[in-house]
């Protein structure tokens, strides 16, 4: 039986992308680790066990398909990346090709203010023009102001620890809300702050390789008064604007219903999906909603060789989503999914997680989750934080040798579904 799912009426549908992931050729926090740890991850990627966390990374992440490229020392220098700094226009005629009416993208900090109280008018204006671009295109323009890394300035003055933090951060994103003024609606102020703190502060993994739990609960603290402060200076010069945070949201399942499963449950959503939204209450005025997989508390005892996995062996689940909107209903506020995606080099996954996922939102939608927009994690191939160039999230494929970019079939598909509102199923 074949169904019209219709959207509701201005959704947004879009990519998004991030400036360190794409641009290219810029000297921050993480362009300085990357030097410093190549031939520590160039190891780590031989190794029997590759660093293992709660995010999904883990040993079968280690697929041998790509253990050549993941232990090429090049991998893991992000150097030119996707060269989108250079090639916006040809990035941007792409989204106008696939229909989509809105790109998340993210400034990056180091550029615009390179030393302390410094701004660099040059590559303000640069992202002054790309937003320009998008609005000629009328496509909605979706700010991200920070989304990982900072300049080096900040992080040798203690980072996000610095109790100066909030006040530096405040000053750079309210000159962005200044500079962009009616331009821009939407802004997301931090990228998923408790995976930051998480990877970055307690589990070690990303710059400043810190593993520390007091650590970690104090720079989420330090963060989350710092968009705070960024909120009511934005919104000061920026009255118009849409401000909020993005979130990484997890379901989490129980497979057998023990008592102490079902504690561990409760706790685990209220610890990681709801005690950061409430923390913030009064100041976003949308859910950022960022979402990958399910987790599954106490013991899984699915038959593992049933579980379709995507290339960096994150368990392939565009249905789960449903029941992580529908407990993101409880906020009251709207939703914009603000990243969703998968690892797939041959593109063998993504058009079914498309249609599945769409599927299971607009069901999400039916049953009275209020998501507005859907926008996809990410438009190109790009560089994949601390793993580097191989797994491959682009709706566009980038040969990152030549730059050529490529459109790849299940971008078309999704293209279909953006252009007409409505998928279609059968
Ligand atoms: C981050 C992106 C990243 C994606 C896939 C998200 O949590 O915001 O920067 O590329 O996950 O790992």
């Amino acid at each position: 039986m074949s169904d019209r799912l219709t959207f509701p009426k201005g959704f947004l549908w879009g990519a998004a992308t991030s400036s360190y992931q794409v641009e290219g050729n810029m000297r921050n926090e993480w362009t300085e680790w990357e030097k410093r740890s190549v031939e520590k991850r160039v190891k780590e990627s031989r190794e029997e066990s590759w660093h293992d966390s709660w995010r999904g990374y883990g040993k079968k992440e280690r697929n041998p398909e790509f253990s050549k490229e993941a232990s090429d020392p090049a991998n893991y220098i992000s150097g030119a990346a996707a060269d989108h700094w250079n090639r916006y226009e040809e990035d941007f005629t792409i989204l106008q090709e696939l229909h989509l009416n809105t790109y998340r993208f993210s400034i990056e900090w180091s550029r615009v203010e390179p030393e302390e109280g410094v701004f660099d008018q040059e590559a303000i204006d640069h992202y002054k023009a790309m937003i320009a671009s998008l609005r000629r295109r009328d496509i909605e323009p979706f700010v991200t102001i920070w989304h990982f890394w900072l300049p080096v300035w900040v992080a040798e003055s203690g980072g996000a620890l610095s109790p100066e933090f909030p006040t530096r951060f405040t000053r750079y994103a309210e000159r962005m809300a200044r500079e962009f003024g009616k331009d821009v609606t939407f802004y997301v102020t931090i990228n998923e702050p408790d995976i930051y703190t998480s990877l970055s502060y307690l589990l070690g993994f990303w710059p400043p390789e810190k593993k520390s739990v007091i650590l970690h609960f104090r720079v989420l603290h330090n963060i989350k008064e710092a968009h705070k402060k960024a909120y009511a200076a934005m919104k000061a010069v920026a009255p118009h604007a849409k401000i909020g945070i993005t979130k990484q949201f997890m379901h989490f399942v129980v497979l057998r219903k023990t008592p102490w499963n079902l504690v561990a449950r409760r706790f685990a959503d209220w610890w990681w999906n709801t005690s950061l939204v409430h923390a913030l209450e009064g100041y976003q005025d949308f859910i950022g909603f960022n979402y990958y997989q399910k987790k599954i508390i106490g013991k899984d005892t699915r038959d593992q060789t049933k579980i379709l996995h995507t290339d960096i062996s994150w368990e392939y689940d565009p249905e789960s989503i449903y029941d992580a909107l529908l407990d993101a209903k409880r906020y009251g506020m709207p939703i914009y999914i603000t990243e969703n995606g998968l690892a797939d080099a041959a593109d063998r996954l993504r058009g079914r997680f498309i249609v599945e996922t769409l599927t299971s939102v607009h069901r999400a939608i039916e049953d009275g989750a209020p998501v507005l927009g859907y926008i996809h994690w990410s438009l190109l191939d790009n560089y994949e934080l601390d793993k580097g160039f191989w797994p491959r999230f682009g709706l566009v494929h980038v040969d990152f040798a030549t730059q050529k970019r490529t459109i790849r079939p299940s971008a078309r598909l999704y293209a279909r579904i953006a252009e007409t509102n409505t998928l279609e199923t059968d």
